[in-house]
């Protein structure tokens, strides 16, 4: 058993858990997931590793409430327990010195930026991050970035906070500005991931991207999280999450996962139903 030692409501939808889980901790590197089932008959949920403190034996993880799963997952509390957490999955983000870095962080996809930030910065990156989301009330951990970062940008859809237009667009405006840039890393919604590598793209600057297909087992045996990377098949549990954006199929990553939205809609309604009449636990 998982202890949540803390929770936040960061935003409406947006939960910041800390676990007590000092073998994970322990080990974790940035860019690494964990699975998280909230009970034996529960999902697997895999969520990225937003920050961990070794000394605590914690860990941080923020999550979007988008269906059955998460939305259960957001309605526990400090003190409540997950039946398993398992982890570090993934492979590290490679770290390397290239001069000036841009971390780009979506929405769900800013908290994982920090550990990348911090660990770039730390080996003597000079680190541009740029985050986004739809509103003002949605940017979340905009402090946490700043004390890892040597400049922030922010950008809301709505121009309700920052810079209006999407992270894409600042990133843009940033190369047009005459900036050098060793690397691009994009975290967030898929279709944000797509832009950023299709903004970097004619200029051939190195981006990476943290992909988010569906996943099952985590452990390269089932075969769901498949995408196509340079026309090879790489299964992002076990040869990811990171990926060299302009190899990246998008498209198919975008179809498979919307495979079985239908199920995720009727397990949704089904939840909210038995929460409705107190049926739940
Ligand atoms: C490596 C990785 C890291 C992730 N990190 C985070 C994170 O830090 N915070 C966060 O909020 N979300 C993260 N996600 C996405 C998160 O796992 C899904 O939102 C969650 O599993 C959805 O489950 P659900 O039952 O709530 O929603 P569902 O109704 O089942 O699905 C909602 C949408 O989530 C996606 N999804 C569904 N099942 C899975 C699954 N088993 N694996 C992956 N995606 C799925 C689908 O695109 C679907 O359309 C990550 C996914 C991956 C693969
Ligand atoms: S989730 Fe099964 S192979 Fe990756």
């Amino acid at each position: 058993m998982y202890e949540i030692l803390k929770k936040q409501n960061l935003a409406p939808s947006i939960k910041e858990f800390l676990i007590s889980s000092p073998e994970i901790a322990r080990k974790a590197q940035p860019g690494q997931f964990v699975v998280v089932r909230i009970d034996e008959r529960g999902e697997r949920i895999p969520l990225t590793i937003a920050e961990y403190e070794r000394d605590k034996g914690t860990i941080t993880i923020v999550i979007q409430e988008a269906g059955k799963s998460t939305y259960h997952l957001g309605r526990l509390d400090s003190g409540d327990t997950l039946s398993d957490v398992i982890g570090p999955l993934g492979r590290p983000t490679h770290m390397q010195d290239v001069g000036t870095v841009v971390c780009v962080g979506g929405g769900v996809g800013i908290p994982p930026i920090y550990p990348l930030a911090r660990g770039l910065r730390e080996i003597g990156n000079r680190v541009i991050s740029i985050i986004g989301a739809r509103t003002r009330e949605l940017v979340i951990w905009e402090d946490k970035i700043a004390s890892v970062s040597d400049e922030v940008h922010v950008t809301t859809d709505d121009g309700s906070y920052g810079r209006k237009g999407f992270v894409s667009n600042e990133l843009q405006r940033l190369i047009e500005g005459g900036r050098e840039l060793g690397l691009v890393f994009a975290v967030g919604p898929t279709l944000m991931m797509r832009a950023v590598s299709e903004v970097t793209r004619p200029y051939k600057i190195r981006t990476m991207v943290s992909l988010n297909p569906i996943m099952v087992d985590a452990t390269g045996m089932c075969g769901v999280c498949r995408v196509s990377v340079g026309g090879e098949t790489k299964f992002v549990c076990v040869d990811g999450p990171d990926f060299d954006a302009h190899q990246v199929d998008f498209n198919q990553l975008l179809s498979r996962q919307r495979i079985y939205i239908q199920e995720e809609k009727k397990a949704l309604q089904r939840y909210n139903s038995l929460h409705k009449h107190g049926k739940l636990k």
